[in-house]
């Protein structure tokens, strides 16, 4: 069985990716520090995969730690999750999030060379599109980043690609996430914000458990089909499923670097995630309109074409199913997993 470390494995998209290793037949072992995941989420992973999910507890940026784990573990593949990603937060703290996500790449590229562990997935972003010039976004399209955030994704984005193309026998794919939202139909793993949620979706979900007042709706002058900001949402186990087709691709091509969308193509308002969500949850849910949310932008959707033309990828789940399943988790979980 191939093995698969998979760091931060033990947080949102990592965990579900985790999931879908196991039912593709990998050993996913995870490597987390915790700083942003509940080593909850490791009971329960194995409590959906009936399987012991091997973790350990590390810092990827402590290089004698995570030496020894590739020492111990010998991976056939690294996928690369680590790494903080509030984008509000990497703007009052920029060294923090240089120095963390950028040394924590720098470490395990330096084992899985000194191990000659070949095969990488990176967790990109489509922030590293900025404002794009018009939608959908090709992988092509001009990168231009606003927040120290998107400037790690894309500086590390710079990094695989300088190496790989020095390093032609390694494998190396770059995803660039749109919005994921959704949860595992078991309600045992899902979007887990730490304190009030930056994002959308756990918003949402958290004012219809009444932790929060109501939804504040950040600008409905902008040039989309209602004036609220259009985003691509994709069903994050759509994405951990993504994360399994790219391994099994790197497994099969020649060239040493790949980069993909993966989103669904379609673009939805945040009046159209509102509305979506009171359909699931049969009611009306508070909201205000107030202003635009500095660093926001119109609209921002993928063209899925690449994925599914080379990776076989296609989103499957629609608006609902995220929403229904985001609901159930925070319904099952109201207070997160503690
Ligand atoms: C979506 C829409 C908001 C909250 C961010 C990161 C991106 C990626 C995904 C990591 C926008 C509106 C939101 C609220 C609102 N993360 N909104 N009220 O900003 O598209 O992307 O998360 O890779 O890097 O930038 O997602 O969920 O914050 O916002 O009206 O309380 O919802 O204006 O139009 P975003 P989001």
């Amino acid at each position: 069985m191939k093995k698969v470390l998979v760091t931060g494995g033990a947080g949102y998209i990592g965990s579900h990716t985790v999931v879908a290793l196991v039912e593709a037949g990998y050993e996913p072992i995870i490597v987390d520090n915790f700083y942003n995941a509940s080593p909850k989420v490791i009971d329960r992973l194995e409590l959906i995969t009936k399987k012991k999910i091997k973790c350990y507890n590390v810092d990827c940026c402590d290089a004698s730690k995570l030496d020894e784990v590739f020492k111990e573990v010998k991976p056939h593949a690294v996928i690369h999750f680590a790494g903080y990603k509030a984008v509000g937060e990497s703007v009052s703290k920029p060294l923090m999030y240089y120095d963390n996500n950028l040394t924590s790449l720098l470490k395990v590229l330096e084992c899985m060379v000194k191990y000659e562990v070949k095969n990488l997935v990176f967790s990109s972003s489509a922030t590293v599109y900025g404002d794009p010039k018009s939608v959908p976004i090709y992988e092509d399209f001009p990168l231009h980043v606003t927040n120290p955030y998107g400037r790690t994704k894309l500086m590390i984005e710079e990094i695989l690609t300088d190496f790989a193309k020095v390093n032609p026998d390694f494998r190396i794919a770059l995803l660039r996430y749109f919005n994921p939202i959704g949860a595992h139909e078991s309600h045992l793993i899902g979007e887990d914000p730490n304190g009030i949620p930056n994002n959308l979706v756990p918003y949402i979900t958290q004012v219809c458990i009444g932790k929060l007042a109501k939804l504040r709706v950040f600008g409905n002058d902008y040039k989309t089909h209602d004036g609220t900001g259009v985003r691509d949402y994709i069903h994050v186990c759509d994405l951990a499923l993504g994360h399994v087709l790219t391994l099994k691709r790197l497994d099969e091509v020649t060239d040493s670097l790949y980069i993909y969308n993966l989103g669904t193509g379609k673009g939805s308002s945040v009046l159209d995630v509102l509305h979506t969500m009171e359909k699931v949850v049969g009611h009306p849910i508070a909201h205000e309109i107030v202003a635009r949310r500095p660093g926001d932008i119109d609209a921002c959707y993928a063209s899925p074409e690449k994925a599914f033309k080379e990776l076989g990828f296609k989103a499957k789940y629609d608006l609902y199913d995220m929403c229904k399943s985001a609901w159930e988790f925070q319904e099952n979980n109201p207070d997160g997993i503690k």
